[in-house]
Formats: structure tokens, sequence, C-alpha cells
């Protein structure tokens, strides 16, 4: 069972959990109603208005740290075809990004913290439910979409977020040999022509696979190689997939 802090405003509710994280229990989900600094991968910002729905779990010594967000990302997108309908358009671009037809409605960052042999993930996930397509036109988001332009579906945020927490807690229990099957189904990069960049350059290969570990494995020029996302951002060979 999580144990639920909800928040009027926090900087960041990855922040939150991660200055607090040991005197809080495991399973502990932090949601905000305002988040003033949030953050996404690769030290981007991640801005929330108030019909985004952020939140974040503390996972303490969680199994396979390293797939987590692959896991994590199930869960997300179980939960959307729960409340908004089961959609083959609602998928995973490789490695935090929940899509659905082509626009990312959901974003998630996981943080480690080690004490000693201990340690603490931080999974956070930012929900895009109910901005329409003027908000992420007049941010220059092009790529965003939330559950309402996409599905027609706007959830109710409380109930949303119940249901996203204890989906990831579960996924979080369950080993990735279980589902991996499932997240290649998922997988929006499979077999398509994907631009690798990162701070050597930028490379163009064929996403074929995901690898035991929650890797990209990859088909270049020089054969098959494997990609971890803490390194990349990833993008199709003509945008954004
Ligand atoms: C990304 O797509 O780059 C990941 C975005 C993750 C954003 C969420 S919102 C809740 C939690 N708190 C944060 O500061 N970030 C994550």
């Amino acid at each position: 069972m999580a144990n639920f802090i909800f928040l009027k405003e926090t900087n960041s509710t990855n922040t939150y959990l991660k200055t607090r994280c040991k005197e809080l229990c495991d399973g502990t989900v932090v949601s905000a109603e305002i988040q003033t600094a949030g953050r996404g991968r690769l030290g981007h910002g991640w801005s929330a208005n108030e019909g985004m729905l952020p939140f974040s779990i503390l996972l303490k010594n969680p199994i396979e740290r390293e797939t987590l967000t692959a896991r994590a990302g199930l869960a997300i997108c179980g939960v959307i075809a729960d409340f908004c309908g089961n959609s083959p358009e609602i998928g995973i671009k490789w490695p935090n990004d929940i899509i659905i037809a082509n626009r990312k409605v959901c974003g998630i960052l996981c943080e480690s913290l080690c004490f000693g042999d201990s340690v603490c993930v931080i999974c956070g996930v930012g929900i895009n439910i109910s901005q329409s397509e003027d908000y992420f036109l007049s941010e220059n988001l092009p790529h965003a979409g939330s559950l309402l332009t996409q599905t027609g579906i706007a959830p109710d945020r409380e109930e949303l977020l119940r249901n996203a927490a204890e989906r990831i807690i579960l996924r979080a229990k369950q080993p990735f040999s279980e589902c991996r099957g499932e997240y290649r189904k998922r997988l929006v990069n499979l077999g398509k022509k994907v631009r690798i960049i990162s701070q050597n350059g930028e490379i163009t290969a064929t996403a074929e696979d995901i690898s035991a570990n929650g890797f990209l494995v990859c088909r270049g020029e020089n054969g098959i190689f494997e990609v971890n996302s803490g390194e990349v951002s990833v993008r199709g060979e003509n945008g954004y997939i």
C-alpha cells in the first residue's frame, strides 16, 4: 500500500523525496498541485501548469534499478489504457517518454541515492492530463500532448494518481524478464531508424531490441551496439519519433 502526501506547491516532487528519503518509508508517494522547478532528463526543466500531474514515488532497495524506468513506463501505459481506453497508439519512446499518437503525454525521471549498502530510488512522473493544443503551441512544445488532446478524456487527477502509483509499485517488484515481451510491443522505436544524440555527436542506427538490462539494442554501420539511457537522447530519423 502506498502512503500519499499531497502538496499544494513544491519546487520538484523528486527533490522533495530526495531530501527526505531517510525518514520517509518505502512506497511514499508525493504529488503537488504546482511544481515550480520540475526536472527532466539530461538536465532539462519540466514546466508544470495545472493541467499536469507531477508525482514521485520513493522506492527503497528496488530490484533491477536499471530497468525501473522501463517498468514504470509499462505501468503508465497500463493506467492510461484503463482510464482512456486501450489503443495500440499508447507507446513508449525509449527510454522514458510515454506517447499517444506520436505526442509525448508523460515523462519519467528515476534518480538514485546510495547510503552504504542501501539505495533509495525516486521515480518521478509527470502526466499531461488536460492541457489544450493551444497551451502546447504557446509553450513551443510541438511534440507534447495531453490525455485530453490525444484521447478526448481527462481522467480525475487523484484517481489517476492513486492508480498510477499502485501500478508502479507493483511493477517495481516484477523482474524485467517477465515483462520484456510486453515492453517490446509498446516500444515505438522498434524497427525504426533512430538518431542517437550524445555529447560526442550524433549517429544514425536502427533500433532492434531492448536488452535484458533496459538498454536500446541498435544496428549501425559497424554492427550491433547497446545504448545506455543515461548518456543520450534518441530521436526519429526525421523528427521526434
Ligand atoms: C523527462 O521526460 O525528461 C522526465 C520528466 C519527469 C518530470 C517529473 S514531474 C514529477 C517529478 N518531479 C520532477 O522534478 N521531475 C519529475
